[in-house]
C-alpha cells in the first residue's frame, strides 16, 4: 500500500496563524531566535516578506525577507524541518523569494550563509560576493 503525502503548498506567513508553526522550525535547529518568541515574532511582523511551506496543517519550511522594495533584498533564517530536508522544500522558498524581488528591477539578492550551506546556495544559483570584485562586510557578536 502506497501512503499518500500532503501536497506541498507555498504561500505568504500569516504571522499569527503561523507562528507556532514557524518557532517550532527555529527550536528544530536550535537557533537561538526562539529563546524569546516576542523579540522573533516582531521579526516576522517586521520582516518585508515571510513565505511558509505546508504539508497538510503542517509548516515545513520557512523564509523571510527584507527589502526597500526598490533595490535590495536580504534573504534570511531559511529553515526545513529536519526530517523534511532534501526534498526541493528549502529551494521552493528561496525561490519563491528571489521571484519576489527579481533581477530585471532590484540590485541585488544577498544573504548569509550558515556553516555547512553553501553548496546549497551554490545550487540555487547564488555566488560569493567576490565573484563579483565585491567584498561583503558584517559586524555580528562571536
Ligand atoms: C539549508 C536548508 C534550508 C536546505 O533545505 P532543503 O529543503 O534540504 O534543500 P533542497 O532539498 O531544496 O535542496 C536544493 C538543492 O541544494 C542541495 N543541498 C541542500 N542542502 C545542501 C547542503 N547543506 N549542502 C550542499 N547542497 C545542499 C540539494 O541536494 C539540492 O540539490 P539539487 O538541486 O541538485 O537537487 C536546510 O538544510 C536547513 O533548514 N538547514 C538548517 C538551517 C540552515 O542552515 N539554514 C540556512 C541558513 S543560511
Amino acid at each position: 500500500m502506497t501512503t499518500l503525502e500532503p501536497p506541498l503548498v507555498l504561500r505568504e506567513a500569516d504571522v499569527d496563524a503561523d507562528f507556532t508553526g514557524i518557532i517550532s522550525l527555529y527550536r528544530g535547529h536550535g537557533w537561538s531566535h526562539a529563546a524569546d518568541p516576542e523579540r522573533l515574532r516582531t521579526a516576522v511582523l517586521c520582516s518585508s516578506h515571510s513565505v511558509v511551506a505546508t504539508e497538510g496543517d503542517r509548516i515545513v519550511g520557512f523564509a523571510r525577507a527584507m527589502s526597500d522594495e526598490a533595490f535590495a533584498v536580504y534573504i534570511a533564517d531559511i529553515l526545513v524541518a529536519p526530517d523534511r530536508q532534501r526534498r526541493g522544500i528549502g529551494r521552493a522558498v528561496v525561490e519563491a523569494l528571489l521571484e519576489r524581488y527579481p533581477l530585471d528591477r532590484f540590485h541585488h539578492q544577498v544573504l548569509v550563509a550558515e556553516r555547512g550551506a553553501e553548496g546549497f546556495y551554490r545550487r540555487l544559483g547564488l555566488v560569493p560576493v567576490s565573484t563579483f570584485g565585491l567584498t561583503a562586510f558584517i559586524r555580528a557578536r562571536e
